[in-house]
């Protein structure tokens, strides 16, 4: 019921304010249904609602990457939307993470080209390869600094490789900030952070 009430003004924004429009021309011009939101039975999670296009080109825009060197993951990736804009960057591989059976399924069906893992984002063991980690705000404390502890690890798994993490709406970025492993790139108040691992395989022997 909450959620009902919850939609309305989402509702009302998508329809009636220029950028809501904009969003709905996205799925009218890919074929698919991206919009909506939704709140996954999971302790911690943010509920679903898609990245806003322009602010994911932008954001991929800031990183000073040659993107088909590189897999896209998204964290948490809701019905598809930022694996459908990864394609336009050429990424070497794109894959989603989403912890919702029925956005998984939502998503393999949006973009058939990307590979959608239906897990919860702790559960998952980011690959040993040159990456970007998108999230849009997927869950808060204390998932996110479990997360980001996650990944420091990963970084310890050879070959060496480069990691960066595009954060929009960074409401939970202090494990990030706070990282012995991870520097701060780029900031834009609470809509963006960008981090990078500061060396390839950057976490030092325990
Ligand atoms: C704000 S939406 C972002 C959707 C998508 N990334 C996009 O940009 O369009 C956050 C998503 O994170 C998912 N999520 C929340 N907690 C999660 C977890 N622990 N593991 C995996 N996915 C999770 C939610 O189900 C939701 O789809």
């Amino acid at each position: 019921m909450q959620w009902a009430i919850r939609s309305v003004p989402y509702h009302l924004w998508l329809h009636l304010t220029p950028q809501g429009r904009r969003d709905l021309r996205f799925d009218e011009s890919h074929h698919v249904i991206t919009e909506g939101i939704s709140q996954p039975e999971v302790e911690h999670a943010v509920q679903y609602a898609p990245v806003q296009p322009a602010r994911f080109r932008a954001a991929m825009r800031r990183l000073p990457i040659d993107p088909h060197k590189f897999t896209f993951i998204d964290i948490g990736s809701g019905k598809g939307r930022a694996l459908i804009l990864a394609r336009e960057f050429g990424f070497r591989r794109v894959l989603g993470i989403e912890v919702s059976e029925k956005l998984c399924e939502i998503a393999r069906s949006n973009a058939p080209e990307a590979e959608v893992r239906c897990v919860n984002a702790l559960d998952f063991e980011p690959p040993p390869e040159d990456s970007v980690i998108h999230m849009f705000n997927p869950f808060r404390d204390p998932v996110m600094s479990m997360f980001a502890a996650r990944i420091e690890e990963s970084l310890e798994t050879p070959p060496p490789h480069k990691v960066w993490v595009v954060y929009h709406r960074p409401f939970f970025a202090a494990a990030f900030e706070q990282s012995r492993v991870f520097e701060e790139f780029r900031r834009e108040g609470d809509r963006l952070a960008i981090f990078r691992a500061k060396t390839e395989m950057s976490a030092a022997p325990k």
